[in-house]
């Protein structure tokens, strides 16, 4: 008998974009420029390399584990209580709490085509239902997520700027989102995965 449970046995693990180093042997670029991961091109701001050498010294501690201190000048910075700031290491921590948090198995996560793989693959992880809403091309449909809302949706994932066909939806669409009667768990921003390759659902590829 499998040790794992079926549906994370059936898990596709996650592909990660390629290297600069890897397209350049690969395709033979002189230079090559990843765009795959939304990352930032220009480099990182100088005040962050400095706070992070800063933090180096400090490395043999227990860091702020529970980041009482960047919630208190963050509730300062937004004017909000930090009671209610949650921070995660990188915002895929964030999604897999909220699946983790509000998720019942078998409960159903809506998430635009064409979207952000981790949100299947958490979704599937907790023995939920992932469910993606097609979009005109490559568009992210919020009148078609509104009308995918049905009993046993639990919530609804929308990247914005969507993570990997660059789509993008205006403020008066993100607040058409949040006014959803039925209230969608997350604004970060799919068939029952198989462990078939061939057929594996489109959130489980790498969209690169
Ligand atoms: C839409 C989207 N959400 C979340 C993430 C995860 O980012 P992080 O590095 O903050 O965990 C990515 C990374 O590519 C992304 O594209």
């Amino acid at each position: 008998m499998a040790l794992a449970e079926k549906h994370i046995a059936n898990l596709a693990p996650y592909v990660t974009g390629r290297s600069e180093r890897d397209a350049q042997a690969l395709y033979g670029f002189s230079e090559a420029t990843p765009l795959a991961s939304n990352e930032n091109q220009l480099g990182p701001s100088p005040r962050a390399v400095e706070a992070v050498r800063r933090a180096a010294a400090d490395l043999h501690r227990y860091p702020d584990g529970s980041g009482r201190e960047l919630k208190r000048a963050l509730g300062a910075h937004l004017g909000l209580d930090p009671a209610g700031v949650v921070l995660g290491n990188g915002s895929n921590e964030i999604i897999e709490l909220v699946v983790r948090t509000f998720l019942r198995p078998g409960e159903i996560v809506l998430f635009p085509r064409r979207s952000f793989v981790v949100f299947g693959l958490v979704t599937q992880s907790a023995g939920g239902v992932p469910r993606e809403v097609a979009g005109r091309d490559r568009d992210i449909d919020v009148d078609a997520i509104l009308a995918a809302i049905v009993p046993g949706v639990r919530v609804v994932f929308v990247a914005n700027t969507n993570n990997p066909t660059g789509a993008h939806i205006g403020r008066r669409e993100v607040e058409k989102l949040r006014r959803a009667p039925s209230r969608p768990t997350s604004c970060s921003p799919w068939t029952r995965p198989t462990s078939s390759t061939r057929r594996r659902p489109s959130w489980s590829r790498a969209w690169r």
